[in-house]
């Protein structure tokens, strides 16, 4: 059985020497996608099925057509087949939108964005529909590459900051060509520099947006509680980009008992089934071919998120959800099982 289904792309750009957009059509096929959030492909890659979540670099507030933008890593699979491989015109499965890294998270008039490589993606989405709000006072990117020549989307920022008056974008480069540029990556120091002198920004109460390599996130995140900014006004998603051939780690909770029966509805069906010992909710129903969304099964993407009906789903590594999604009964598939028998479960 299979929930998916088949995208073509209509084009392909050409963003630096080693990132590309890919445009996606039809466009009515990708339903109510908000700024943020990715789409998982499931690709076919010399007849292994390879399955990975880009974020839109689109806005569905001013772009027309939906597109993903991709940078291609060393030895990684499936950025190397579409980067490489695919073409316009050639078609690819997909799932529905999915995440939580999304604009509305934000409560404030004033959005800061921290990017770093490809993590720009999804702030450029978020960026768009929020200049185009035209609800904020201040919107400001602090962008972080290894020179001026991998900065993706360089004249579309340029273009934004022509057009509006209340965006700043501050580039900040590890390795610059231009010697006069200050040298090395975006650290703790940097990042309080910057803000700080940011013109009529209230830096403890604005929200902020991060998206980028482990690293660089705790640096911010360090800079911003010194700046003494509340957890609730970090937004964050972190990518795994070393070795897209790395199996994934899974922290199942203990549990030592017999199989839990769960329920799972799941786009007007429902699925019974049980959850053995020591297995998650997802592995047991791709083992009993049901074929439930999900991208990274680590706990980190929230593309299996769904919502606990009734019983109780008890999870092992969480992060992709925040405690406020924990207490109001969201739940990830990846690392879930059900804690006793009779547990009903919904994904949107
Ligand atoms: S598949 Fe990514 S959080 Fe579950």
């Amino acid at each position: 059985m299979s929930t998916s289904n088949q995208l073509f792309i209509e084009e392909k750009i050409n963003e630096t020497a080693d990132s590309v957009t890919l445009v996606l059509k039809p466009h009515d096929l990708i339903k109510n996608y908000k700024s943020g959030q990715f789409i998982t492909l499931l690709l076919n890659v010399g007849g292994e099925k390879v399955r990975r979540s880009y974020s839109f670099s689109s806005s569905p507030a001013v772009d027309a057509k939906p597109s993903i933008t991709i940078k291609k890593i060393q030895d990684g699979k499936a950025s190397s087949y579409l980067f490489s491989t695919l073409k316009a015109g050639d078609t690819i499965e997909f799932q529905q939108p999915a995440g939580l890294f999304t604009l509305d998270k934000a409560v404030s008039e004033n959005l800061v964005f921290i990017g770093a490589g490809s993590g720009i993606t999804p702030l450029i989405s978020m960026i768009k529909t929020a200049l185009a709000k035209k609800s904020y006072k201040k919107v400001c990117l602090i962008y972080s590459n290894r020179n001026e020549d991998a900065v993706i989307f360089k004249s579309k920022l340029e273009e934004l900051k022509a057009a509006y008056s209340n965006f700043e974008v501050f580039y900040t480069y590890s390795q610059p060509h231009n010697s006069a540029l200050p040298k090395g990556r975006l650290n703790q120091s940097q990042f309080i520099k910057i803000v700080e002198g940011i013109k009529d920004l209230p830096v403890a109460q604005a929200d902020y947006f991060l998206c980028g390599p482990d690293g660089m996130l705790e640096e911010v995140k360090h800079g911003l509680e010194i700046l003494q900014v509340v957890p609730s006004k970090v937004h964050k998603e972190s990518f795994l980009t070393t070795n897209e051939n790395d199996s994934v780690f899974v922290s199942v909770p203990e549990h030592s008992g017999d199989a839990n029966e769960i329920t799972v509805m799941y786009q007007g069906s429902e699925y019974k089934f049980a959850v053995k010992p020591g297995k998650t909710i997802l592995q047991s129903a791709l083992d009993e071919d049901i074929d439930l969304p999900y991208s990274c099964m680590s706990g980190l993407c929230t593309a299996c998120m769904g919502k606990c009906l009734s019983g109780k789903v008890e999870m092992g590594d969480q992060d992709g959800l925040s405690e406020k999604e924990v207490k109001n009964g969201y739940i990830l598939t990846c690392v879930g099982r059900p804690a006793v028998a009779g547990t009903v479960i919904e994904i949107d």
